[in-house]
C-alpha cells in the first residue's frame, strides 16, 4: 500500500457479528425483532421510557456474555502498533474494541455502558439496569437515560471525526451497511479529499461503489489479513 500513515476506521456492527451481537438490518436482526421509531427515537422515549430501558438494560445485559473477536483484537493489535495518527470511529455501542485492548476509539452513537442524566445532562460510566429508575450519580436525580445517540439527534464529535479524515491517507470501513448517515457520508467526504478508500464488509453494501476498493468476507478473516498487510508497509 502507498505511503500510509494517517487511517481512519469506521467499524458498525458487522465487526460485532462473530461475537454473537445482532446486527440491525440482516435477516432476524435488530430493526426486525423491534421498531426502531419505539426504542431508538426521542419521541419513543417520551411516548414509553419503560420499553426503551428496557430494551437497553436487555442490551447492555447481554453484553456482559460476549468477547471480542479475530476483527476487534486485530484493530487493537494495529492501534498499539501504528505509529501513525489512527482513529477507530464505531457506530456501535458496544465496548468490544476496547475489551480487545483498543484506545484510540470514538463511539459517534454513544455506549450502552454510559448514562446521561436528563436533569443534570452529565454522562456516567454505568454498568447496572436503568428500568428500576437509579439516581444519577452526579446530582442524584432519577432522570437517567441510555447514552446512545437515537435517531433524529446529533452523533458525537463530528467535528474531531471530520478533521481525522481531513488528515488520513487511507479510510477503512468494515461491517457497516452504508445506511445511517452521518457515517455512510465518510467515504464520500473521504473521496473529496482524494483519501485512499477501502470497505471489508460480508456483501457489497449500499455504498460499495464508492469505495476504491471492496473486499467480501467475515470481519473475523478479513480484518486480521488487512491488519497484517498494513503494518507489513
Ligand atoms: P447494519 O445492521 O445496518 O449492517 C451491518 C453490516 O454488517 C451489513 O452490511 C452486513 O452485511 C455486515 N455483516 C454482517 N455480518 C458480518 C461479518 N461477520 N463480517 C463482516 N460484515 C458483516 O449495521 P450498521 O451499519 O452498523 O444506529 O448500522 C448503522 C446504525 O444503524 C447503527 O449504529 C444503529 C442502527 O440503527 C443507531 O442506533 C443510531
Amino acid at each position: 500500500m502507498p505511503d500510509i500513515r494517517n487511517i481512519v476506521i469506521l467499524t458498525g456492527a458487522g465487526i460485532s457479528a462473530e461475537s454473537g451481537i445482532d446486527t440491525f438490518r440482516d435477516a432476524g436482526g435488530l430493526w426486525e425483532q423491534h421498531r426502531v421509531e419505539d426504542v431508538a427515537t426521542p419521541e419513543g422515549f417520551a411516548r414509553d421510557p419503560d420499553l426503551v430501558l428496557g430494551f437497553y438494560d436487555m442490551r447492555r445485559e447481554a453484553l456482559l456474555s460476549k468477547q471480542p473477536n479475530a476483527a476487534h483484537e486485530a484493530l487493537a493489535k494495529l492501534d498499539r502498533g501504528w505509529s501513525g495518527e489512527l482513529l477507530i470511529v464505531t457506530q456501535n455501542v458496544d465496548d468490544l474494541h476496547e475489551r480487545a485492548g483498543a484506545k484510540r476509539v470514538l463511539h459517534m452513537h454513544g455506549e450502552l455502558k454510559s448514562a446521561l442524566c436528563l436533569s443534570c445532562e452529565m454522562r456516567s460510566p454505568w454498568d447496572a439496569p436503568m428500568s428500576d429508575r437509579p439516581p444519577c450519580p452526579v446530582c442524584q436525580a432519577p432522570s437517567l437515560r441510555p447514552d446512545v445517540v437515537w435517531f433524529g439527534e446529533m452523533p458525537y464529535q463530528m467535528e474531531r471525526i471530520y478533521a481525522a479524515i481531513r488528515q488520513a491517507d487511507l479510510f477503512v470501513s468494515i461491517g457497516t451497511s452504508g445506511a445511517v448517515y452521518p457515517a455512510a457520508g465518510f467515504v464520500r467526504d473521504a473521496r473529496e479529499l482524494s483519501v485512499r478508500t477501502l470497505e471489508l464488509n460480508l456483501e457489497r453494501s449500499e455504498g460499495s461503489h464508492w469505495f476504491h476498493e471492496s473486499r467480501q468476507g467475515r470481519a473475523g478473516e478479513l480484518v486480521p489479513a488487512w491488519v497484517d498487510e498494513v503494518m507489513a508497509g
